[in-house]
């Protein structure tokens, strides 16, 4: 996600908020600002980019203070030694495109309060039409913006005391460090879901949503807690909890090194991905339902709404891991929706002559937003005057702009090669579509309102399921010598069992094939004996009874199973070598809990079998060429 520094203390805040800012660019971001303050005001340059730009843009700028805030060849401008408070941010886009004008920190009219902000506002559009009423002048896209004319709307000469009122107001999440041109010696971080720390140094602080730009400089912390805020100065700080008491915190050591502390102390990033997925999924739906409506929110839907009424046949488009969430589209759609679809690879579209005319929808689904193939098979469904519909991670990214609407997917930037979190996400998307879709046909109200419960219940079920991961780690190392495996699943995990297949194939090159799980027995069981695999996906779901049949069908060729079955299926145990529990669920969103574990076993193989896990060979995060 986004990334935030804060300075405050004895020392440039300028050198120390770049060098902080550079410490979190492992994270992913498309644009990137600072804001400091000085004797004569508040020194702010954003660039879209990289940090280099920023800081040619600094250097370029030219300085409306007495003298240049950036010293040239070794001259240190008198005006820049003072400037010792400052916030600077990289941005990964999610309101707006990656402009300067989006990138933060933002401000208010008067240019007197300055913020950087990590989450997403629910309700700002609210505050931002009952502000603008009021005569507040709105530069930018963004949520965070809102937070700044709030805050000069209710300024009553404390700016602590102000965040305190606006933190109350806002629904959503944020990390926050704010800064008052007019309020010396002050800088402010609060924090509601998305984490922000307290670096402690030798008469100076640093703030940061991530240890890894703080460990430079100290490695004593403070963690904020939701609803906390701090109040820092060069000197002290104080921390307040949502109702302004103040609370002792205890202070933590950081042991990581630098190099640990960019993956958050995870070993690899792909891991961290995994484990990101509770949040991850809690902020692909953030203000997307209408739970007593049984309905869902789509802004980015809103525009084509009449046309998604018209549509009588999708088509699911993308590649790779994109591809396998969008045949799990298919089965939720034809299911809930009453809409028939059909899934294609975005490369076979885009040559074969598909049947589409204006009432067939295009949906696009893609992490990047930059896949060459699937931005190919949205031309040419427009062309051919479909409604073409994103899915798409990267905000302002080439399929989000090509696409006539779309739903930004908002799984944060995901760094390792193997797709994780964006496809749980991307399918956590399509189940918002479905209702969407579906409401509009046949769906009952009560049956929106169940499959909203059940979202809203997901990110705990995915927790549990992470739990497993020793267990899963113990199967991985009784197994990590087999060359083959086999999935299999039927129904909404029979794109799951490809899944399975593909992460454990590209991390761990060990070769794997997905199955539906009835066609076993057309060809592949042929394959099976002691020395081949199989991952049977069998939660309790209507088709349970078939997939243990197939399970059973593999241990009388003398075949090893490990069965991915629902909690409370102790009757499994006698049949399968290992056995994987699942919180229950819908069967629609069984596809997302069983990813989890089947994610976990392909990292720990390819741990045990000592790959790159994180860059696998031959392969690319992003396929820009056909
Ligand atoms: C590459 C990646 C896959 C990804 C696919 C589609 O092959 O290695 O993990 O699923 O591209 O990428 P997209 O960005 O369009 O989702």
């Amino acid at each position: 996600m986004c990334g935030i520094v804060g300075y405050i203390g004895k020392n440039q805040a300028l050198p120390i908020l770049l060098d902080g800012l550079k410490r979190l660019e492992y994270r992913g971001y498309d644009s990137a600002g600072v804001a400091v303050k000085t004797a004569d005001g508040v020194f702010s340059a954003k660039a879209i980019g990289k940090i280099v730009e920023l800081e040619k843009k600094i250097g370029e700028i030219k300085s409306p203070f007495p003298c240049p805030l950036v010293p040239r060849s070794g001259r240190r401008a008198p005006l820049l030694k003072r400037a010792n408070t400052g916030i600077a941010h990289t941005r990964w886009a999610t309101h707006g495109a990656p402009t300067e004008a989006n990138a933060h920190p933002q401000t208010d009219c008067q240019g007197k309060i300055w913020l950087a902000h990590n989450g997403i506002i629910e309700n700002y559009q609210e505050l931002k039409t009952r502000l603008a009423a009021k005569g507040h002048k709105f530069i930018s896209e963004t949520d965070t913006e809102v937070i700044a004319h709030l805050l000069e709307d209710l300024y009553d000469g404390n700016l602590t005391a102000t965040l305190i009122k606006v933190l109350k107001i806002l629904k959503g999440t944020y990390g926050l460090a704010v800064l008052h041109r007019d309020e010396p010696n002050k800088l402010l971080a609060a924090k509601r879901g998305s984490p922000l720390v307290i670096g402690l140094a030798d008469g100076e602080f640093i703030i940061a949503s991530d240890a890894a730009a703080i460990i430079r400089h100290t490695k004593q912390v403070i963690y904020l807690n939701d609803g906390e805020i701090a109040e820092i100065s060069d000197r002290d700080f104080k921390i307040f909890d949502a109702d302004n008491n103040q609370v002792d915190k205890n202070v933590d050591q950081i042991e990581w090194d630098q190099a640990a502390a960019e993956k958050g102390g995870w070993p690899h990033f792909m891991l961290k991905e995994i484990f990101e997925q509770p949040e991850s999924i809690a902020n692909s739906l953030r203000g997307r339902f209408m739970a007593e409506a049984g309905r869902v929110k789509l802004g980015g839907l809103e525009g084509v709404a009449e046309r998604i009424r018209q549509t009588n046949k999708i088509i699911i488009v993308g590649c790779g891991t994109a591809r396998l969430a969008g045949l799990v589209g298919e089965y939720m759609m034809e299911e809930y929706a009453g809409v028939p679809t059909e899934v294609d690879y975005a490369h076979e579209f885009r040559y074969r002559k598909a049947v589409l005319d204006e009432q067939t929808a295009l949906i696009a689904i893609s992490q990047s937003g930059e896949t060459a193939d699937t931005l190919a098979a949205v031309q040419e469904a427009k062309e051919k005057g479909c409604l073409t519909l994103g899915v798409v991670n990267v905000v302002g990214s080439s399929i989000a702009r090509e696409t006539d609407a779309g739903v930004y997917s908002h799984s944060g930037p995901e760094i390792a090669v193997a797709s994780t979190k964006a496809f749980t996400s991307q399918i956590a998307i399509l189940v918002l579509f479905t209702v969407m879709f579906g409401r509009q046909r046949q769906m009952s109200l009560a049956t929106g309102q169940r499959i909203i419960n059940e979202l809203i219940a997901l990110p705990d079920k995915i927790r549990q399921v992470l739990a497993l991961n020793d267990e899963i780690k113990r199967v991985a190392e009784k197994y990590y010598k087999f060359k083959n495996f086999a999935f299999l699943g039927r129904k909404y995990n029979h794109p799951i069992a490809f899944e399975g297949a593909i992460k454990l194939k590209e991390i761990s090159y060990v070769h794997a094939e997905g199955f539906a799980s009835g066609e076993m027995k057309h060809g592949p069981i042929a394959l099976i004996d002691e020395n081949f695999p199989s991952l049977v996906i069998a939660p309790l779901d209507s088709v349970y009874e078939k997939n243990y049949s197939s399970l059973q069908e593999i241990k009388a060729r003398g075949g090893k199973v490990i069965a991915i079955t629902t909690a409370g299926n102790g009757k499994i145990k006698a049949a399968a070598d290992e056995v994987i529990y699942i919180p229950k669920t819908l069967e629609m969103l069984t596809p997302i809990l069983v990813t989890v574990p089947l994610q976990l076993f392909a990292y720990q193989m390819a741990i045990l079998n000592g790959r790159d896990v994180d860059k696998p060979r031959n392969l690319a995060k992003s396929v820009t060429v056909e």
